[in-house]
């Protein structure tokens, strides 16, 4: 990838040493958003260009590229400025958040330049997570359109209170006053509910320049600001310094045995030497001793500035958790609401176990509940079972572990998160919490004197869950069925969870979609857990077609005590054999969602055994199993000397 502006730089690089200079002046950060052919980039490209931090032999690049790629015939394209990826400029759209910096003599801004697709909320949701403002182009010659409805929905959803309504191309309506009067209506009208505190609607022509940087002396009728005095003197939110004190804690660095300090960046609030703080999720206190950056020591340090604090007390604080203000802690909760934004091609599934991050810490996390979807073009509440690319919803969370947040309105660096996928390690989506939610405060985990080592060491066995996965038909519950004998009949205290048995009792209110199937297996992964706790070995014989799944079975359990079993017979094999005469069935139409033919099965991929049954007996294939685990047993017993299968 080619930059053609030096400007055009991540915002972590050098940048810190541009906004050091600049530290005397207050930072808007703002966001644009618009459609294709909006005029977007020009609009930035405008700003830049007029705000004068084009670099002379930039200029003289931009010359050269305008004749080659440019639309505007000899006039420079400032479109091209922006359009920072060679890709895009063949293709004619903008495709990735941009973060483009500026200044002016009154203040200093940071734009995240958005693509204005419809496949690209996500890029939306990046660029604006830390923006004060956003700035919606309208084509005056379009009026709002569902992309105007739809960007200004996803920016309210992103905590962004203040809109700019950028009515651009009004040059090709000959200035008309009527148009824009009616654009800036229809626009109030539609935004109304948003929770917008300003929106502010200025007539311009970003390509001559007219009213973005420069008075336009074409719209007598306007009186307003133009684009760059309204940015310059908009008020900023509730500085964040004044916010209680925040300190997710990135490390702890202790180099050796005199110091040990905690490293992050402060995300609200200030902190002096001698101030109290407690840690957010034990709620133990302390005062700060000292505040330590590589410059020496600080009297005192405010929200955004990354230093280390030593503590006056040795408190337990590890990565993952806060330093707050006593006197205003955040919650500190294992489950809330939130709105979630997802990005994967792949649906979110709720009940699935995904893995949830805030910004220093984590945890296995589940949707639990899928409330609503919002649909991003009318702010409508919509019934939904699961959630595709680009679609938000409110929804509720349930963590592993409790964390400790604020609501996003309070703080949007501590009140959000992303969700990764277990298997790809993919951010599949990114959420803004509204508020916790209480457990009912009468259950509590019930410490038990009796536990899993006591009861398993009564049957002499190591407890274990035995999971066997494979198509329908592949013939699991029959060599489930046969090692359960066998084991039985050694003297072995044991268990067979059967998927068609499950489902005519416990699970019996779930069918074949790929919801119902992540719950089911959701439900029997708990069971066989709570069996395995009771000491039992426990053959768990079910399609289980989906790894995210398997995968949470398997971290439920002690680590060596999930030993999966990948039954791998052909698909062709299975519907030949049809032992239920489902295949038929299912290739009639009969039956929907039937797996290998219209619902997908992943295999295993490091399954703890691999049976390919193709010409052997269920006996020969039991055989082979007993003897993986007793030899497991023996390699266990080498470290351990207890009861082994
Ligand atoms: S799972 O996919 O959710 O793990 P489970 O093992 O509980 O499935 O149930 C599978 C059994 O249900 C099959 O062995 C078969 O007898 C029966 N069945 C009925 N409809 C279907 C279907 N659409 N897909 C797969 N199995 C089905």
């Amino acid at each position: 990838m080619r930059q053609n502006t030096a400007l055009a730089v991540e915002p972590d690089y050098d940048v810190r040493a541009w906004l050091a200079e600049q530290e005397h002046k207050s930072l808007l950060r703002f966001l644009t958003c618009g459609s294709v052919d909006d005029g977007k980039s020009t609009l930035i490209g405008r700003l830049l260009y007029d705000t004068k931090l084009i670099f002379e032999d930039q200029l003289a690049a931009l010359e050269r590229d305008s004749r080659k790629h440019g639309t505007t015939g000899e006039d420079i394209d400032l479109a091209l400025l922006v359009d920072g990826l060679e890709a895009e400029r063949e293709q004619g759209i903008t495709i990735d958040v941009a973060y483009r910096f500026f200044a002016t003599a009154k203040r200093k801004f940071i734009v995240a330049d958005t693509p204005g697709h419809e496949q690209y909320t996500r890029n939306m949701a990046t660029g604006a997570s830390t923006a004060d403002l956003a700035v919606v182009l309208v084509d005056a010659r379009q009026g709002v359109l569902t992309q105007t409805r739809r960007h200004s929905i996803i920016a309210s959803l992103l905590g962004i209170r203040r809109i700019v309504v950028a009515i651009n191309k009004i040059d090709l309506i000959d200035y008309d006053q009527a148009t824009y009067q009616r654009i800036v209506e229809d626009y109030q009208k539609f935004a109304a509910d948003l929770g917008f505190s300003s929106i502010e609607a200025i007539p311009m022509s970003a390509r001559y320049g007219d009213n973005v940087t420069r008075r336009s002396e074409n719209m007598g009728w306007y009186q307003g600001p133009t684009l760059l005095e309204y940015l310059e003197s908009v008020p900023l939110d509730e500085a964040a310094d004044a916010r209680p004190f925040r300190f997710p804690v990135q490390y702890v660095n202790r180099p050796n045995l005199d110091f040990r300090g905690f490293a992050g960046t402060i995300a609200a609030g200030s902190i002096s030497p001698g101030d109290a703080v407690v840690v957010a999720k034990s709620g133990r206190a302390s005062k700060v001793k000292r505040i330590v950056t590589q410059d020496g020591d600080l009297p005192v340090a405010v929200a955004g500035q990354a230093v280390t604090l030593v503590l006056e007390d040795e408190i337990e604080v590890s990565r993952g958790n806060m330093l707050v203000a006593p006197n205003g802690r955040p919650h500190v909760a294992d489950q809330f609401a939130a709105q979630l934004v997802w990005f994967d091609e792949q649906a979110l599934r709720p009940g699935r176990s995904y893995i949830l991050r805030t910004e220093t810490d984590q945890s296995p996390a589940t949707v639990t509940d899928l409330r609503y979807r919002i649909n991003v073009n009318n702010f409508a509440q919509e019934a939904a079972k699961s959630l595709a690319m680009n679609e938000v919803a409110l929804v509720n969370v349930s963590t592993q572990t409790p964390i400790a947040f604020d609501s996003f309105a309070e703080n949007r660096a501590t009140g959000s998160f992303i969700i990764i996928d277990r298997i790809s390690n993919a951010t599949v989506g990114a959420g803004m919490i509204v508020n916790p939610l209480r457990r009912a405060a009468n259950i509590h985990w019930q410490a038990l004197e009796v536990d899993a080592k006591a009861r398993a060491a009564q049957k002499h066995q190591k407890p274990a869950v035995i999971w066997f996965t494979g198509l329908s038909g592949s013939g699991k519950s029959t060599i489930a069925g046969l090692l359960d004998k066998k084991l039985h009949l050694s003297g072995r205290h044991t268990y067979v969870l059967d998927g068609d048995n499950v489902r005519h009792g416990l699970n019996r209110d779930l069918g074949f979609t790929e919801q119902d199937r992540v719950e089911n297996i959701r439900r029997v992964a708990e069971v066989a857990k709570l069996m395995a706790d009771a000491g039992l070995i426990v053959l768990v014989s079910f399609i289980s077609p989906f790894r995210a799944e398997r995968q949470l079975a398997r971290d439920l359990l002690p680590k060596g005590d999930f030993i999966e079993i990948f039954v791998d017979t052909p698909l062709e094999e299975c519907a030949r054999r049809d032992p239920k005469g489902l295949y038929a069935r299912a290739a009639a139409g009969e039956i929907k969602n039937f797996t290998g033919i219209d619902s997908p099965y992943e295999a295993p991929e490091a399954p703890e055994i691999h049976l390919e049954t193709a010409g052997k007996s269920p006996e020969e294939m039991v055989d082979a199993i007993e003897k993986w685990l007793t030899e497991r047993d023996t390699a266990e017993q080498e470290y351990d000397d207890g009861g082994g299968i």
